[in-house]
């Protein structure tokens, strides 16, 4: 039967560990929609296309020859074939990932794509990203939004950097992000009906068995 989990939570929340890992112990499949946002950027900035311009990222959009991994144990994103798993997650990349993410057009378009997935998996996915429990999923059976102290997030965001970024790299990246991400779509707040998870005091095995306790409910 179909069980769609529906993550949604800003940039440093422990989000997209916390999503694979309840999606392998419900052997359920997977989707980063936040790596269709950033393998569209990572399209547009390689065929040249100037982010500012509405129609033609939303053009981009549609042409983007996208082949992402739906199982949380394989990691892999491509565009045309060339494998972009380790690119998109480069400075260069989460810097101008908001300007792509603010065309009203290309979220359309991946928005299509991602329920599209979600259908071809006979609706049994963990969906993370920061529109899922509002837009792009808003029946899914489970839906929460998983937050942390901009201080927890910060620490986690550099931990998984290796420690090689400054404070203020850092904060351009989490905070700053997420002020740009926020004024088109709402992950600050939980909406109606969905549950809110602070994993600011958690570790990673206390935040994975609060979100499995929260699906079985
Ligand atoms: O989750 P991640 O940090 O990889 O997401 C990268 C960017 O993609 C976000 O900063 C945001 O701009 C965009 N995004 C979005 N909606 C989603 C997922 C990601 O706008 N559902």
């Amino acid at each position: 039967k179909p069980l769609v989990v529906a993550i949604d939570g800003p940039s440093g929340s422990g989000k997209s560990s916390v999503s694979k890992e309840v999606a392998r112990r419900l052997k359920l499949a997977y989707l980063d929609t936040g790596a269709m946002y950033r393998a569209l950027t990572w399209y547009c900035l390689k065929t040249g296309i100037d982010l500012a311009d509405g129609a033609a990222v939303e053009q981009a959009s549609k042409d983007l020859p996208l082949e992402l991994s739906t199982s949380a144990n394989v990691e892999y994103v491509s565009v045309a074939g060339v494998d972009i798993t380790e690119e998109i997650r480069e400075p260069r990349i989460s810097s101008s990932v908001s300007a792509v993410a603010t065309t009203l057009g290309a979220r359309n378009e991946l928005i299509r794509r991602q329920r599209q997935l979600i259908e071809q998996h006979h609706r049994r996915m963990v969906v993370e990203g920061r529109d899922i429990t509002t837009v792009v999923a808003p029946n899914a059976e489970v839906r929460m939004l998983l937050t942390a102290s901009e201080e927890a997030r910060l620490r986690r965001r550099g931990l998984q950097l290796g420690g090689t970024q400054s404070q203020e790299q850092l904060a351009a990246q989490v905070i700053h992000r997420d002020a740009k991400d926020s004024t088109v779509v709402n992950f600050t707040q939980a909406a109606d009906g969905v549950v809110t998870l602070d994993s600011s005091e958690l570790d990673f095995e206390e935040t994975v068995e609060t979100a499995l306790s929260i699906v079985g409910k």
